[in-house]
């Protein structure tokens, strides 16, 4: 299951997201917003980052204007390992090395098509589960 999250900059991609996820028969949750009203991006990051904390889903998309501002709140998260990425080769590190559970986008940034190019590289791509990686992943989480 993943946990999708937006304020309103992020809105109109995460609809397109939505309708990709569909095609692709994705299951997924909408933590909102739901509108594209000026509304506070750290509400929806906290969402998220709770929804994969408590294991109801497993990882997570959060898109704002630029994806920083919702990246730096879920990272605030124990346990969140929340990657900005705007290209393909990020998106599969950041899962090889990284196992990230979320992944922040800025739809200022990037245009749709890429956007959801990231997106399908992120969820098709497994951790390497390589011992180097363990170690580090272990530091963050016990840093
Ligand atoms: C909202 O205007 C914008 O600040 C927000 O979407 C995001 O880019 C913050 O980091």
């Amino acid at each position: 299951m993943i946990a999708l999250g937006s304020d309103h900059g992020g809105y109109e991609l995460k609809q397109e997201l939505i309708k990709h996820l569909k095609e692709r028969g994705i299951e997924f949750k909408d933590y909102g917003c739901y509108d594209d009203k000026s509304c506070d991006y750290p509400v929806y990051a906290k969402k998220v980052a709770n929804a994969i904390i408590s294991g109801e889903c497993d990882r997570g998309i959060l898109i704002c204007g630029t994806g920083i501002g919702i990246s730096i709140t879920a990272n605030k998260f124990k346990g969140i390992r929340a990657a900005l990425c705007h290209d393909t080769y990020s998106a599969q590190a950041t899962r090889e090395h990284n196992d990230a559970n979320i992944l922040a986008m800025g739809a200022r940034v990037v245009g749709v098509g890429l956007a959801l190019k990231i997106v399908d590289t992120f969820l098709d791509t497994k951790f390497s589960n390589d011992e180097r990686h363990i170690r580090r992943i272990n530091l963050i989480e016990n840093s």
